[in-house]
């Protein structure tokens, strides 16, 4: 249906667009600070706030400050935190076996913080990269990243993560099968209400290369993804992705990288009308610091128009390492 319009002049769309207030009244979408999770990257130590090289503003917490991150976040009144670790490379080995030790980062940083912070949400990736010397995500053999010993991996994760205290589990390696084993895993422990939010459509991008020297997986990684994560030109397999994930028990979805892939996020919300959720990644991140540091760009200006066009594509809500900046401006004026 095309929307009627008068001829110009009976019609004029800058009517709509001559003051703040009349611009406000027919706004059509709106950020919210409940539309935001906010991801940290966590460490060991002690005190230690240990920046970022290639995400400015952005940090590894030891435990104690997360938990003072975790309090601030909740005071500005973002919902969910995603705690990823910076793995001391001593600990890692070819089967990840730490991913489930329970005395893991991960889980110690969600036992502290849920019990100072309870009233927030706790999502961890279920992924063994983190973990894996080899930097892959899944276990290699001869080579090739295997995919149902994975799964037997990602079912111990599964079972100690959600002991820890998570409220919400992130598959985000693109094994076959996997929401589906963690999800009867999870049923038949007691764990039947944490809830999935599937990668579903996790695309093979140049765009993590800041996560990756944020978690210190970047000189471990010999090769690419590219055997398990999305070909970016594809959109049909992302659907055939989702429905994957649903039919096997995902509670919501997630797309990512996130503004070069709106498309995407758009059809899997009107193919599927379920909570659809979209990870801003790293290089997108270091996208608008490193302009807005040369003073190219506005940094909030863009970092929030960024955030609404993912309402915008129908986005339910947004993992972005912008969030705090984003619901502190959010607080002072609306956007
Ligand atoms: C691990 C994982 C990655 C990200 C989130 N979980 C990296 C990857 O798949 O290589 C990337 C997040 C970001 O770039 O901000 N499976």
């Amino acid at each position: 249906m095309s929307p009627i319009t008068a001829p110009f002049p009976l019609s004029r769309p800058r009517r709509l667009r001559r003051t703040p207030w009349i611009r406000d009244l027919v706004a059509e979408t709106r950020l919210s600070v409940g539309d935001l999770i906010w991801p940290i990257f966590v460490r060991d130590g002690e005190g230690i706030e240990e920046p970022v090289a290639s995400m400015p503003g952005v940090v590894r917490h030891s435990v104690d400050r997360a938990v003072q991150a975790a309090e601030m976040a909740a005071a500005l009144g973002i919902p969910c935190l995603a705690i990823f670790p910076y793995t001391d490379p001593a600990v890692k080995n070819p089967e990840a076996t730490e991913a489930w030790n329970p005395e893991n980062l991960v889980c110690r940083a969600t036992r502290a913080i849920k019990s100072t912070v309870p009233d927030i949400g706790i999502l961890l990736d279920v992924a063994l990269d983190p973990y894996n010397s080899l930097g892959h995500d899944g276990l290699v053999r001869d080579g090739v990243v295997v995919n149902d010993e994975t799964l037997v991996a990602l079912e111990r994760m599964t079972l100690v993560l959600a002991e820890a205290g998570a409220d919400i589990l992130g598959p985000s390696d693109m094994m076959d099968g996997r929401v589906g084993v963690m999800r009867r895993a999870l049923e038949s422990h007691d764990f039947g209400d944490v809830m999935i939010m599937s990668y579903a459509a996790k695309y093979a991008s140049g765009f993590y290369g800041p996560f990756r020297d944020a978690v210190g997986a970047t000189g471990a990684l010999t090769g690419d993804k590219k055997t398990y994560q999305m070909d970016p030109a594809n959109t049909d397999e992302a659907l055939r992705e989702v429905a994957a994930d649903l039919s096997e028990g995902a509670d919501m979805v997630m797309v990512k990288p996130g503004l070069p892939y709106l498309d995407v996020c758009a059809r899997v919300k009107r193919e599927f009308q379920v909570p659809t959720f979209a990870y801003q990644v790293s290089g997108e991140y270091a996208m608008i610091e490193a302009a807005a540091a040369n003073g190219w760009i506005d940094g909030d200006r863009t970092a929030m128009e960024a955030l609404l066009a993912f309402k915008r594509a129908g986005c339910d809500g947004i993992l972005t390492y912008h969030a705090i900046r984003a619901a502190k401006i959010l607080d002072g004026m609306g956007f």
